[in-house]
């Protein structure tokens, strides 16, 4: 049986170096893949990786209809041509459970790979019930992770219920996501749809995520990031941060937020900081054309992150924030304090910016609250700024 499938794909192979010497397609099921959902097809994946990586000519990985159990996998570059796609039709479904493995599905060092369509599910439900319950849990795993990597497309993927972040983007240069769909119960813990950090022009556009912690989050050390099109809750919102945890950190630089609808979230449009000393920065943020629906936080600076009362001593955070700017932002709150710019003692917020707002709280009035917080509005702006 194995012969013959090897044997077969060799058939395949030369047919298709023969009649499309430019592209040269990996079909998992040729390298014993079963579409069961029960088989672990983890071998067959990374073989299947490995002769696409290994190719001269422009190589696609083949994930057929059907259900792949897949465990713990990381797909090592740099490969030898410059275009690697995973097309995905099927589903991938990892194990229920990970245990302390962090990540599921990681590219690693890789240089123009795309994956295309499918759906990843990480079945999270085990370790949120685990977590709920409180004791002893696994550690758990992100769903898909790029890594030290340049030139990645994710396009048209679903990511169901990953037990961490579902989408992970860590230290690469020039990443495209679109059409991507991202659900998880809005109780599962830190489920965060897309997580940026030390990543530069990355470009999240179009996407649809439902889950229960943020949205979009973006760490130290990202600069050049633009996110446009984004449906969001339930979720924490889009928010930048946690930043600051520790004292030697990376800033975030020139982030573009345009075009998102928040539904039920907690937070709207969020930059996150610990109240202890860093010498981290956030500057150059524009956050234009938002619609909030009936959102907790629809604007807030928290400079006083400190979840267990510890070390942040004084409260003070050492991360300067300037130039922010929040452009035709509008809607519901669901609380009173409707724009909340909470900033730090030591380091106030500069440059901040209000244009066009006008955000409601039923039937009374909506309010802003400052701290350390200076800038200036124009336009339009209820409820009125407290700049
Ligand atoms: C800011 O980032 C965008 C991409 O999001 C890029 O097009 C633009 O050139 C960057 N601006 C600066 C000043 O680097």
């Amino acid at each position: 049986m194995a012969e013959l499938n090897t044997t077969s794909s060799a058939i395949l192979l030369l047919a298709l170096l023969v009649f499309s010497p430019a592209d040269a397609a990996f079909d998992i099921a040729d390298y014993g893949a079963k579409s069961d959902g029960r088989t672990d097809s983890t071998k067959s994946l990374l073989s299947a990786w490995e002769a696409a990586c290994g190719s001269a000519a422009p190589a696609t990985v083949h994930v057929p209809a059907g259900y792949f159990l897949v465990r713990q996998v990381t797909f090592e570059g740099p490969c030898k041509s410059s275009k690697v796609t995973f097309q995905i039709d099927g589903n991938l479904v990892a194990p229920d459970d990970f245990g302390g493995a962090g990540e599921w599905i990681v590219f690693h060092h890789v240089d123009g790979v795309s994956v295309y369509g499918g759906t990843i599910d990480g079945r999270g439900s085990t370790l949120w019930a685990c977590k709920a319950a409180g004791h002893g849990c696994p550690g758990g795993a992100s769903s898909l992770v790029f890594r030290n990597s340049k030139n990645v497309v994710i396009s048209g993927l679903t990511s169901l219920n990953s037990e961490l972040y579902h989408i992970v983007i860590d230290d690469c240069e020039g990443v495209t996501v679109q059409g991507v769909k991202i659900t998880a119960p809005g109780n599962s813990p830190n489920t965060d749809g897309i997580h940026v950090q030390q990543s530069s022009h990355v470009t999240i556009t179009s996407v649809g995520i439902k889950t229960g912690d943020d949205c979009i989050s973006i760490g130290p050390g990202t600069t050049n990031l633009w996110i446009e099109q984004v449906n969001c809750g339930p979720g924490h919102g889009i928010s930048i941060g946690s930043l600051g945890k520790g004292n030697d950190e990376e800033g975030v630089e020139n982030v573009t937020v345009k075009t998102a609808v928040f539904t039920g979230t907690e937070n709207g449009l969020r930059i996150k900081t610990w109240g202890r000393p860093s010498d981290g920065f956030v500057k150059g943020v524009v956050f234009e054309h938002a619609v909030m629906q009936n959102v907790q936080n629809p604007i807030i600076i928290d400079q006083n992150y400190c979840p267990n009362h510890e070390g942040c001593p004084d409260q003070n955070s050492g991360i300067k924030i300037s130039g922010v700017t929040y452009n035709d932002i509008h809607g519901s709150s669901a609380s009173q304090v409707a724009v909340n710019f909470d900033c730090s003692a030591t380091s106030p917020c500069t440059g901040i910016g209000l244009q066009d707002i006008k955000l409601t709280y039923g039937s009374s009035p909506a309010e802003s609250s400052c701290k350390h917080a200076g800038g200036s509005a124009s336009g339009f702006v209820e409820p009125p700024s407290c700049l």
